[in-house]
């Protein structure tokens, strides 16, 4: 770790009913008012998206969406725009998620515009970026992640590469159980912020790398130590608050 403020977001993906989610964060609230020193993001799905923003409003709790649209309305059935979210106090949002991109089809291309329109409107975006089983095998891993990385943020200028927030999901580590080590993910992180660097220069150094993948309360300790994470983009373990919890009390 470094002087770079740790980020521990909660992606719960398409669970929790808006009663479910209240539920959770009136547990999860007081089992991390104490945490200091870290940022605490939780992303539900959109039905709660409201709900939970508002009970968390005033808290160390952040609430992030996990996709939005680049356009501000228009005739896409299905999407969220940045107006409706920023309406709702939404500061933060996932975009280019290993879901998203296998089950969606969304490129970098489709990526790229929602970085810029994010920052643009006012969102921290959090670009995940990753590689699969196979392209890990055949040594692709760094061409991938690369290609992901430069094409994504092809309409982003030096100084607001601080505002962007990078995740390395490896596709192999999601909802598998098969954490990358912490000397993986170390390597990784810091080929990505080395790749940011030659695109943007010293500005990477300030960029938050947060590893995703089977991160648990049991392996974040050691995955946190590491110089180049930032913090944790959490999928399973964090639907349970006091698993959520622990990951976000990280020593
Ligand atoms: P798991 O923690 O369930 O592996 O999911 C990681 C993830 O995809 C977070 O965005």
């Amino acid at each position: 770790m470094s002087n770079r403020t740790p980020i521990i977001a909660g992606n719960w993906k398409m669970y929790k009913t808006m009663a479910e989610a209240a539920a959770y964060v009136n547990e999860f609230l007081g089992l991390v008012a104490d945490a200091s020193g870290v940022e605490i993001v939780l992303c539900p799905s959109y039905t709660s998206l409201a709900e939970v923003r508002r009970l968390t409003a005033g808290s160390n709790v952040k609430v992030a969406a996990q996709n939005m649209h680049f356009e501000a309305e228009g005739a896409f059935t299905g999407e969220v725009s940045p107006p409706m979210l920023k309406e709702i106090g939404i500061d933060d949002v996932i975009l280019g998620h290993s879901e998203r991109r296998e089950y969606y089809n969304e490129n970098d291309g489709d990526l790229a515009r929602k970085v810029v329109v994010a920052l643009e409107s006012g969102f921290r975006p959090i670009l995940c970026c990753g590689e699969t089983d196979d392209e890990r095998e055949v040594g692709n891993t760094e061409a991938k992640l690369e290609g992901q990385l430069v094409n994504g943020l092809a309409g982003i200028e030096a100084s607001r590469l601080p505002s962007i927030v990078i995740a390395y999901e490896p596709i192999w580590a999601i909802g598998t159980g098969k954490t990358a080590t912490p000397q993986i993910a170390q390597e990784t992180s810091s080929f990505i912020r080395g790749t940011l660097a030659q695109k943007f220069g010293d500005a990477a150094e300030q960029v938050r790398i947060l590893y995703g993948g089977s991160v648990k309360p049991g392996n974040v300790d050691e995955l946190m130590a590491e110089r180049d994470i930032d913090g944790a983009l959490v999928g399973g373990a964090s639907l349970a608050a006091a698993d959520f919890a622990r990951i976000v009390n990280f020593q």
